[in-house]
């Protein structure tokens, strides 16, 4: 059903209502002039009809909106395209059970078989991490990953970085310390947000893998201390990572949100955060709500322990989810491989898989 207003149309369809202003119904005719029919692109540009434009007649008929202007352009809007732009375009967003371990997905499947692959991007977006087993264990395996989680996006340092306490050392994952809960690369204001971790030997007792929840624990940090949220949001922190050839600093703080106040991104490391200024205003305030975040960082609540054995891959949407390593005793051979990616690419690569 159909009702024309002063500056909107109301359309009433199914169980739904949609209040479409004059300009939007313009701005969204997909009649052939108005796109470009073979990129489906948008052609028409609003600023060449007045601001104040009024359909002369509005009418639905066989699923479509059509309107009739005064300049004598018919538009056409197909309804399901309406109803479709209401449609969540990626899975939603799952919490972690209190047993959560990441879901495993095999290597070979997860590459060559389209199901699998959706499967496995599904359950990567939902919980924000999963394993792929049956990995090769050759180096630079990582590269083929490209197939589903786009190109390789490349930092400093290598662009595929080799973890072991044999080699480079610039980083604490580089020797048998235990490695605190973090995401890498908080020294590039724009952090990366995939990152894959394989293993192609772990014969060394001890160093567990460790994942932490980070949006669910800064969504209860902001419910148990809204104050301390706020201030995470707004103070920044300086990071750097560096050798004596490559040189990363950025300043950003911790939490950053949408325009819907929903976290997007939980930037975590105390490996790479420098000294802040002690003239800095709001120093103190800052460590009071640091002290409570980086508390809940070690929580068992947050956190998912396991091993991760030679030929699988840990993957994790790494500004949500931290990684972090226990201890270990160096008496057998450790080799991990990490290289990051672009979470939009995962993500779409869901929507063009299921077409
Ligand atoms: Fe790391």
């Amino acid at each position: 059903m159909i009702r024309i207003n002063k500056d909107s149309v109301t359309l009433s369809f199914q169980d739904q209502s949609f209040d479409l202003p004059f300009l939007w119904l313009r701005d969204n005719c997909q009649c052939d002039e108005c796109r470009i029919t073979e990129t489906e692109e948008k052609q028409f540009l609003l600023h060449t009809v007045p601001s104040d434009i009024s359909p002369d007649s509005v009418r639905e008929a066989e699923n479509n909106i059509y309107i009739s202007w005064p300049d004598g352009h018919e538009s056409i809007i197909p309804i399901n395209k309406i109803l479709e732009s209401g449609r969540s375009r990626y899975p939603e967003h799952k919490e972690w059970d209190d047993d959560f371990v990441p879901p495993k997905h095999d290597w070979n499947k997860f590459l060559n078989d389209k199901g699998a692959a959706i499967k496995g991007l599904e359950d990567f977006v939902q919980y924000g991490v999963i394993i792929l087993s049956n990995a090769p264990k050759e180096s630079n395996s990582l590269e083929l990953l490209s197939k589903r989680f786009g190109p390789i996006h490349e930092t400093l340092f290598e662009r595929i970085h080799n973890v072991s306490v044999t080699g480079h050392v610039y980083n604490v994952a580089h020797t048998s310390k235990g490695l605190p809960p973090h995401n890498d690369f908080a020294s590039y204001k724009y952090q990366p947000s995939v990152q894959a971790l394989h293993m192609l030997e772990n014969e060394c007792e001890g160093g567990e893998s460790v994942i932490v929840d980070g949006w669910k624990l800064v969504d209860d940090l902001r419910n148990d201390h809204p104050n301390y949220f706020d201030i995470l949001c707004n103070f920044n922190i300086p990071f750097r990572e560096f050798d004596e050839e490559n040189e990363t600093y950025t300043e950003a703080p911790l939490i950053q949100c949408d325009n819907n106040g929903k976290v997007e991104s939980f930037r975590f490391s105390n490996q790479l955060m420098q000294m802040i200024n002690p003239n800095k205003q709001g120093l103190k305030s800052f460590y009071d709500a640091y002290h409570e975040v980086s508390k809940r960082v070690h929580e068992d609540k947050y956190r998912s322990v396991f091993r991760l054995n030679g030929g699988e891959v840990l993957i994790v949407a790494s500004l949500r989810v931290l990684h972090a390593r226990e201890s270990f005793i160096p008496n057998g051979k450790r080799h991990l491989q990490d290289a990051y990616y672009v979470y939009d690419n995962a993500a779409n690569n869901i929507v063009l898989l299921s077409n």
